[in-house]
């Protein structure tokens, strides 16, 4: 704790009081079931609370049928809400922390259908390009949503929760309003910036009315919406103060983002492409706003704070009041226990990928994490896990992400477990990240982790020891996993040729000419951070795309971004297209997938072409056929070729249930 002394003092917000300046901010899990929070959640945000965290702010929930969108997201407005959040609530409190709930209305980008309704919005802008106009609200329809804010804000204090956060941040309903990127109303909700503005300072008045004293009331804001002709820090600077000057308000998240189809959705949740403290500007220009106004409201700064060390570099000069973790929160939920404990190398580290949280979120899924698979399972996996009823010998082969998470977990369950490597190194697919930090860097924390992991588990390591049947059966294990991988593969072109591998690539950065394609088919985040790896070298790179969108698997919080990082990079894009021949530099044959048109093209001197790998399985058949007895059990891309996060989960769930 004296490591971090501005981070372990106690804060007063409103009537509450917090243990320390770390929160959990809103992040929506899609745990909802039937519109209402679960027991998912319950057990979900009990560990984060018990895990050390001072405040935890339940995820957007919706304040009107309007803005449902969808069954796993959260209502507040029916009455059976009221007992499920009551349970959270106590739950939290009973781990010492607070929660708060934030309330929303999601405006024009929520799915219409699912309520088989419009979405709702200020104007008929639609969100991107390829969604409907929303319906333009009437006044009775924002007299609706005015009440509805304080409808489930009165519900939320009568469930038990400390707080409400009013949410005019994201590009949700309320910044829709307030935007004049947005909002084309003439009326009195539209137009001067008095006007934008009416709606959420209605809101607001509406939701501190009915909750009077009993509970913290504060807002979140996106104090810079980063799109064409949209709102700035400085007009945020304006209409913070401004609101703060109207309504009693006991606290400001500040935020940043509009949620709209370009550049600025991919900075919500700024992934590792982002420099960590490419936003720390915004929460401390709103908070030297509000000094300048002669208010002392907390301001919360947020995104991409990874650990205990950055929040309390935020917080030290005093300027900013709490710092928001949400993915480093997803990925350990006991962040701020392991710190004042001194043992924060135990805790998982959050790589800011994007892939199972974000990722997951933007298939309406379950939000899970790539390097904490056990997110969303708190209950069903305990932690620490349950020891096991008898020690086994547990043989895993294979000492890449999948392999490594087995291992961790089945000698945490007090297992006797050993742990072979044909190579002299641990990390398989994910050990490229360590060897070259401009390719997707981040990724290669998790490796460090799992290292440590092991190490504390007390699992035997053999390096260099390849793994064959009489290999097997002489070490006598009562269980083994295989975890082996899948060996890169790459295209074979139909009229002749073949790319290269990535591996290859990656193997022998220096042999690669200037001009470089990849065709991508694959679409994902390992193809796509290969690209950005190849453009970062300074080669020209000629992206060919024959699904017609590079990265088809990167979701929409980081694709944006990544595609202008191409773009400054000076990449080519070649949209449905597809390489018919290669014959060596200079001499490819490309076919123009929408016209069937084949042509010569001399753009490059080397083609990487990944295709999906193939798995390493042929040591599981032969130790079926020879030894049928054996409890064999395959965990990722030896089972299937997929990405760190389907095999990190896999290695996990058999490790826990040996
Ligand atoms: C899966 C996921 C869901 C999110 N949902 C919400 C939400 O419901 N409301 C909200 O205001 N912010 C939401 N956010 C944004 C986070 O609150 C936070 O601002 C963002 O993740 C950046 O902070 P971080 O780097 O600590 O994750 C979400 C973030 C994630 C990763
Ligand atoms: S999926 Fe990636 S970005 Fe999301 S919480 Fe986990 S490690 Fe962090």
């Amino acid at each position: 704790m004296e490591r971090y002394p501005a981070v372990f003092r106690p804060l007063r917000i409103g009537g509450v009081t917090l243990r320390n300046r770390i929160l959990v901010p809103a992040h929506t899990t899609n745990y909802g079931e039937d519109n209402l929070p679960s027991d998912r959640h319950l057990a979900y945000h009990r560990a984060r609370a018990a895990g050390g965290a001072a405040l935890i702010i339940f995820e957007g929930i919706r304040v009107h049928r309007s803005s449902l969108g969808r069954r796993q997201g959260v209502n507040g407005y029916e009455r059976a809400a009221i007992p499920r959040f009551a349970r959270i609530a106590q739950a939290v409190q009973a781990e010492g922390a607070r929660l708060f709930g934030q309330v929303i209305h999601l405006g024009r980008h929520i799915d219409g259908n699912f309520a088989r309704m419009p979405a709702w919005s200020a104007s008929a802008v639609p969100w991107s390009p390829t969604a409907p106009p929303p319906h333009p609200m009437t006044e009775a329809e924002i007299e609706q949503v005015i009440a509805a804010h304080g409808e489930v804000a009165a519900n939320l204090v009568e469930a038990g929760l400390d707080g409400i956060e009013l949410t005019m941040a994201h590009g949700h309903l309320l910044q829709q309003f307030l935007s004049p990127a947005v909002n084309r109303r003439s009326d009195a909700w539209g137009g001067s910036e008095e006007n934008r503005l009416r709606l959420a300072l209605e809101c607001l008045r509406r939701v501190r009315g009915v909750v009077g004293g009993r509970a913290a009331v504060g807002l979140r804001v996106s104090a810079d919406e980063f799109l064409e002709g949209g709102l700035t820090l400085p007009d945020m600077q304006r209409i913070v103060a401004r609101l703060c000057a109207e309504v009693a308000v006991d606290f400001v998240n500040v935020s940043h983002s509009a949620y709209h189809g370009s550049y600025t959705i991919s900075t919500q949740m700024a992934d590792m492409g982002f420099a960590a403290d490419a936003f720390h500007h915004l929460p401390r220009g709103i908070a030297s706003a509000l000094r300048d106004s002669g208010r002392d409201v907390p301001v919360f700064a947020v995104c991409r704070f990874r650990s205990v060390a950055e929040a309390e570099a935020m917080l030290a000069d005093g300027a900013i009041a709490m710092v928001g973790m949400a993915r480093a929160h997803i990925a350990e939920p006991a962040l701020v226990r392991r710190a004042a404990e001194g043992r924060e190398e135990e805790g998982r580290p959050c790589l800011s990928c994007n892939q199972g949280c974000a990722g997951f979120l933007a298939q309406s899924l379950a939000i899970t994490c790539l390097a904490n698979p056990r997110a969303g399972r708190e209950a069903e996996w305990p932690e620490p896990p349950q020891p096991a009823a008898q020690r086994k010998r547990i043989l895993v082969l294979g000492g890449g992400p999948a392999g490594m998470e087995a291992a961790i977990q089945a000698a945490r369950r007090g297992h006797e477990v050993e742990l072979w490597e044909a190579r002299e190194e641990l990390g398989g697919a994910l050990a490229w990240t360590e060897r070259h930090p401009a390719l997707r860097g981040e990724m290669a924390k998790l490796l460090d982790w799992q290292r440590g992991a092991l190490a504390r588990a007390g699992v035997r390591l053999r390096l260099g020891r390849h793994a064959d049947t009489a290999a097997v059966r002489a070490a006598g294990p009562d269980a083994v996993v295989l975890a082996l991988g899948a060996e890169p593969a790459a295209a074979a072109f139909p009229g002749g040729g073949r790319g290269m591998t990535m591996e290859q690539a990656l193997a022998a950065p220096d042999a690669l000419p200037d001009r470089v394609a990849v065709q991508d088919v694959l679409g994902s985040f390992a193809v796509a951070g290969f690209v950005e790896w190849l453009a970062g070298t300074g080669r020209r790179v000629t992206v060919i795309a024959p699904t017609g969108t590079p990265g088809w698997q990167v979701n929409i919080y980081s694709s944006f971004a990544w595609r202008q990082r191409l773009r400054a990079a000076g990449a080519r894009i070649l949209a449905l297209q597809a390489v018919q021949a290669w014959e060596g530099p200079g001499h490819a044959t490309l076919t123009d997938l929408s016209t069937g048109e084949v042509r010569a093209c001399d753009d490059f001197d080397a083609i990487v072409a990944p295709a999906h790998g193939l798995p390493r399985d042929s040591l599981a058949a032969e130790l079926r056929a020879a030894m049928p007895e054996l409890s064999l059990h395959l965990a990722g891309d030896c089972a299937a070729p997929r990405s760190a996060l389907e095999a990190i989960f896999e290695g996990h769930e058999i490790g826990r249930s040996l």
